[in-house]
C-alpha cells in the first residue's frame, strides 16, 4: 500500500468495501501510539465502540486496560489498539471471512506503519486470522511465535474473561509472558 497514516486513516473512514458500512455509526480505526512496540488486536468493534469510534471502550475495554495496566502498559503511552473488522458486526456476531478480507488490508497497512515488535491477538477470531487458521485458543493461549520477525501471541478476549472468570488466572501468567518478552525484545517499552 505505502501509504501515511493521514491517507489510511482516510481511506479507511470512507470505507465501502463490505456490508458493514451500511450499519454502522463511526469506522473504529484505532487508536495509541504511532510508534508503540506492541499491538493489541481484537476482533472487530462492539456497540459503544460504533456509538463513540474508539476501540474497547465497553466494559470488555475497562478488563482491557486493567490487564494492561498489570504489566505496565496502556494505549496512552505504549500500545496501539485496533481490530481485524473496523466496522462493528450486527447483534456482535462473528465478522464474516468475506468481512475480515474487506477489511484486513487496513491492519496490514497499520501494521507496516507501526512496525511492532509484538502483537497481542486478543481471542481466537484475532488469533485464527493473525497466527494460524486453526489455532486453538482454550489450548494455545500464551504460546509465541515470530513471523517475519514480529513476535505474536494469543490471550482470551477480555470479554470471555468476563463471561468466565476462572480464566483469569492462566490470563495472568500469559500477562506475565508478555512482560518477560516486552524484556527481551522491546527498547523503549519500559
Ligand atoms: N471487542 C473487540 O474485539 N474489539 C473492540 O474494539 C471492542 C470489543
Amino acid at each position: 500500500m505505502g501509504k501515511t497514516w493521514e491517507e489510511l486513516e482516510q481511506a479507511c473512514l470512507n470505507c465501502q468495501r463490505c456490508a458493514l458500512a451500511d450499519t454502522r455509526h463511526h469506522v473504529v480505526f484505532g487508536m495509541g501510539p504511532r510508534n508503540a512496540e506492541i499491538m493489541c488486536i481484537g476482533e472487530g468493534p462492539g456497540e459503544q465502540e460504533d456509538l463513540q469510534g474508539i476501540p474497547f471502550v465497553g466494559r470488555a475495554g475497562k478488563l482491557l486496560d486493567d490487564m494492561l495496566e498489570l504489566i505496565d502498559l496502556s494505549r496512552e503511552s505504549n500500545v496501539y489498539i485496533a481490530n481485524i473488522v473496523k466496522c462493528r458486526p450486527p447483534q456482535n456476531r462473528d465478522p464474516l471471512n468475506t468481512e475480515q478480507d474487506a477489511c484486513i488490508d487496513y491492519l496490514r497497512a497499520q501494521v507496516a506503519l507501526i512496525r511492532p515488535k509484538i502483537i497481542v491477538c486478543l481471542g481466537r477470531i484475532a488469533a485464527c486470522r493473525l497466527i494460524r487458521e486453526d489455532f486453538k485458543i482454550t489450548k494455545e493461549h500464551g504460546t509465541w511465535v515470530e513471523k517475519s520477525g514480529v513476535w505474536m501471541t494469543a490471550v482470551y478476549h477480555p470479554a470471555a474473561i468476563l463471561r468466565d472468570p476462572s480464566k483469569r488466572p492462566d490470563t495472568f501468567l500469559d500477562l506475565k509472558s508478555i512482560q518477560k518478552k516486552i524484556q527481551d525484545v522491546c527498547t523503549h517499552t519500559y
